[in-house]
């Protein structure tokens, strides 16, 4: 797959961490080491589903000491395109799937004084990573992981035991909530903030940080979205000279790929650019999802992401 080299792993331990989120361990088939990886790298997941392959971005939380396995976390979303249901309903110990090499989109500023760690239900994979490598290296570090309730906390258990009382939880059932306007102003210059989690929460953490007058460097966010479904349109690939159908539940890019032409990603959730896709024409409206393009750039209908946004039409053409 065009997002580098792959490697063939398996399935060796599944354990189920919170009624919705999975944790997997997975180890190379060919049973040598994994690659070292930095907090905050993710790597795609190639699943075979009977008559498609999906391919879902996942933070990794860990690497064993030893080098022979990644832990990934795995929230069922139900509503989505059936990746993550493929991994809780038909992965089980012993299975075989792809995976990219870690790619790192969400690193840590090592010449933070302090680091802020915030995170949000699953957006706690690479924050749990990043708490990780902090205490390894003697950083200054707290951390603040939201959840839904107790039942629901994936991680809080072992963040507490691993990080004691720099660790604080919050629970919406109680009606916790991260108060960022009192947060922020008690840390020292030069910190460095890291949030991980639903849509809303980090853009009320970020804009808490630029009002408390943090600068824009400072803050770091991860936002990988799932690529949304919609109706199905014409797609060609004017280079490939190929036309095929975007299915209703395909994203545009596995379209691409499912047509046998290889096209580039690095995160497949809107972040990082490297789809980017000239459109040539289309004949109806350009769906942008991602939060790559400038809005001047999607108003202009001359670009795409192809990882996340679509085509709300009968035809586009790409200049593939
Ligand atoms: S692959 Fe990163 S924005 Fe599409």
């Amino acid at each position: 797959m065009s997002g580098g080299v792959e490697i063939g792993v398996r399935v060796v331990s599944i354990e189920q961490a919170t009624p919705t989120v999975k944790r997997f361990s997975l180890a190379a088939r060919d049973r040598s080491p994994l690659p070292v990886f930095s907090a905050g790298s993710h790597v795609v997941v190639a699943m075979d589903a009977d008559d498609r392959r999906i391919k879902n971005p996942y933070s990794l939380i860990d690497r064993s000491a030893d080098g022979s396995t990644y832990r990934i976390g795995v929230l069922r979303t139900p509503q989505s395109r059936g990746g993550s249901v493929f991994m809780h309903d038909r992965v089980e110990v012993g299975s075989e799937l792809t995976i990219t090499m870690p790619v790192n989109l969400f690193p840590l500023n090592r010449t933070g004084r302090k680091h802020l760690l915030i995170a949000g239900g699953i957006g706690v994979t690479p924050i749990y990573a990043m708490a990780e490598e902090l205490a390894r290296q003697s950083f200054a570090y707290e951390i603040h992981y939201a959840m839904r309730d107790a039942a629901h906390g994936a991680f809080a258990d072992e963040l507490v035991a691993r990080h004691g009382d720099k660790v604080r939880l919050y629970r919406d059932d109680c009606q916790e909530v991260i108060a960022v306007d009192r947060i922020l102003p008690h840390q020292p210059l030069g910190t460095h903030l890291y949030v991980c989690g639903p849509e809303g929460m980090i853009d009320a953490i970020l804009k808490g940080g630029r009002a408390a007058g943090w600068p824009e460097e400072n803050l770091h966010a991860e936002r990988f979205l799932a690529p949304p479904g919609g109706s199905p349109f014409a797609l060609t690939l004017a280079k490939a000279g190929i036309t095929t159908e975007v299915r209703s539940d395909q994203s545009l890019l596995e379209a691409i790929e499912a047509a046998g032409v290889d096209a580039p990603f690095l995160c497949r959730g809107g972040a990082c650019g490297q789809c980017e896709t000239t459109v040539v024409s289309c004949d109806g409206e350009l769906v942008h999802n991602d939060h790559f393009l400038s809005d001047e750039e999607k108003a202009s209908g001359t670009k795409i992401m192809t990882c996340v946004s679509r085509l709300k039409g009968r035809e586009l053409v790409l200049d593939l």
